[in-house]
């Protein structure tokens, strides 16, 4: 396996999948959830997965063949999840997952540009085929103001004043192009440590992955889309990897697991709103400590799940 799944228990225990069943892995990746998804709805359930990433779409297309009548793979982005879905037969579907962020083949690539520990271009696409700003064009071209608000946006990085004026005074001298550049510069820029447990670039890195892949603005466009695709009594399980993710998801859940969102002062509602979901998770789940102790990658994931009410007639 090129990616070890994170959570694949718990994410399976969320959205039960069955026999006959069909879902969609709107992250496909190495496709380790997809696989025990398909395993568990043989002999005729059907998968979607989708990736944004061509490379790991057609690796991973090609490693789950034995299941071609069964699965579908599609490039493209889960912002476009429904039609993407409808297109390919999956409008109603039983069980959808995101298992957000990186896999691991996109962090040991060096050619993709998303590690310090490696040099390589600065791209930080997921989708290097799309004509979209790269890494490279945001740390050159964002005045300082711009690119300290996203360090603190998207990095939550303490020192986004002085990276940001580091990367500015570095840029003048000669245009960020590596991420060997990138890392001396951020080194030089926060002179102090990071915080516990995290390299001084890590949140760099991170902010400026998020911005790169618009990853905030695709997660919050698909939520919604996933839940209309939902069958009544479909599940829907999301695989966070970070605290804006998170945030992102569970004031979701939370929104659309309420009736009436009036104001309490208002005497009778107004919004009309009603109760599209149920919670199956209250609290976020998080990996064992045994499962962290095999997968480092896997410490900071949080699993949350709802499933689809039935209508009210
Ligand atoms: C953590 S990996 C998924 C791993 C997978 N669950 C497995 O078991 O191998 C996340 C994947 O989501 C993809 N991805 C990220 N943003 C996406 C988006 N907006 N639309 C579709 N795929 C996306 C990445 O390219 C990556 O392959």
């Amino acid at each position: 396996m090129r990616h070890t799944p994170v959570l694949l228990t718990e994410t399976l225990n969320l959205l039960r999948p069955t026999r006959g069943e069909h879902f969609i892995d709107a992250t496909l990746g190495a496709g380790g959830h997809a696989q025990a998804i398909l395993d568990r709805t043989a002999p005729d359930g059907t998968l979607l997965g989708l990736d944004r990433d061509p490379h790991a779409l057609s690796q991973t297309t090609h490693e789950l063949a034995r299941f071609s009548a069964r699965a579908t793979f599609v490039h493209g982005s889960f912002d476009q999840l429904e039609s993407i879905a409808t297109k390919h037969g999956f409008a109603s579907v039983d069980g959808i997952l995101f298992d957000l962020g990186l896999s691991s083949m996109l962090v040991a690539d060096p050619t993709r540009g998303f590690s310090f520990q490696s040099d390589g271009p600065l791209d930080m696409r997921f989708d290097p085929t799309e004509d979209t700003p790269t890494a490279a064009d945001l740390v050159n071209t964002l005045s300082a103001a711009q690119l300290r608000s996203m360090l603190r946006t998207y990095g939550e990085e303490p020192h986004a004043e002085r990276i940001a004026n580091a990367i500015v005074q570095q840029r003048k001298k000669q245009k960020l192009s590596t991420t060997r550049h990138l890392l001396l510069t951020v080194l030089a820029g926060s002179r102090a440590r990071g915080p516990r447990h995290h390299h001084p670039a890590t949140r760099t890195f991170q902010a400026l992955r998020i911005a790169v892949n618009r990853e905030l603005e695709q997660l919050e466009a698909a939520l919604p889309q996933a839940v209309a695709l939902l069958a009544p009594g479909g599940r829907l399980a999301v695989v966070s990897f970070h605290s804006l993710e998170d945030r992102i998801v569970k004031q979701f859940f939370k929104r659309e697991s309420k009736g009436c969102l009036c104001p309490p002062e208002f005497p009778v509602c107004t919004c009309g709103h009603r109760a599209s979901i149920a919670l199956l998770t209250t609290h976020a789940l998080t990996p064992s400590r045994e499962e962290q102790r095999q997968n480092p990658r896997s410490r900071s994931a949080k699993l949350r799940g709802i499933t689809k009410r039935t209508p009210a007639l």
